[in-house]
């Protein structure tokens, strides 16, 4: 990709809101109130707006290696609590995708370094969920499922959070787990029961 061919088409991007709408960019300024919130995977396949039409504006995006959410990661903690408090969100998505290389590094015999202490968090999953997995020959299948697993935990960890667990009970906002089908484009919701994880981890977890 050639760096300068990137300005080029933000010119050429610009140019097109502006035939559709003259006051695109003067509305766009103004503030933002998405309805969503989406944490997803670094990973430069997954081009999260762009499969979703949406549209800039319309959602608060975190992204980070195997779309976790780390209780002891500032970074993507602030991001929930700025949007479930302050841009009051409707919906959360945590969303991973087949292929993902930082779910594959994890279950790999090998010192990655500062990566070690974060890909633990999905040998973590792993060991959740080892008889499940561990039940599952084919290697690739493993690995899909595994996905799987960790955005369905990554959803518990997020009701772990006392935002989340006041937002669920205050003003009944909704947490949905996808993957990303990589060999296909589509996205698969993993119908997540939200209220019932919320129900199962309050005696533990209760923060309001
Ligand atoms: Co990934």
């Amino acid at each position: 990709m050639d760096i300068e061919s990137i300005f080029e088409n933000n010119k050429k991007w610009i140019a097109n809101k502006l035939n559709d709408n003259p006051d695109y960019f003067k509305t766009l300024a103004k503030d933002q109130s998405p309805e969503i919130l989406f944490i997803g995977c670094s990973d430069s396949r997954v081009t999260t707006g762009d499969l979703m039409g949406i549209e800039p504006g319309d959602m608060f995006v975190h992204r980070n290696i195997a779309n976790m959410v780390s209780n002891t990661d500032l970074s993507v903690m602030s991001v929930i609590n700025y949007a479930v408090n302050q841009l009051k969100v409707k919906h959360v998505i945590i969303c991973g995708h087949y292929n993902c290389g930082g779910v594959k590094a994890a279950m790999q015999a090998k010192d990655m370094g500062i990566l070690n202490p974060w890909l633990r968090n999905i040998r973590d999953v792993y060991r959740l969920h080892k008889e499940e997995l561990n039940s599952i020959k084919d290697e690739e299948q493993k690995y899909n499922r595994l996905v799987e697993l960790n955005v369905q935990e990554q959803c518990v960890n997020l009701i772990k959070t006392a935002e989340v667990q006041k937002a669920l009970i205050d003003r009944h906002i909704t947490i949905h787990g996808w993957v990303f089908d990589i060999h296909t484009g589509h996205i698969i919701d993993m119908k997540i029961d939200f209220n019932k994880i919320l129900k199962d981890i309050m005696e533990i977890y209760r923060l309001v």
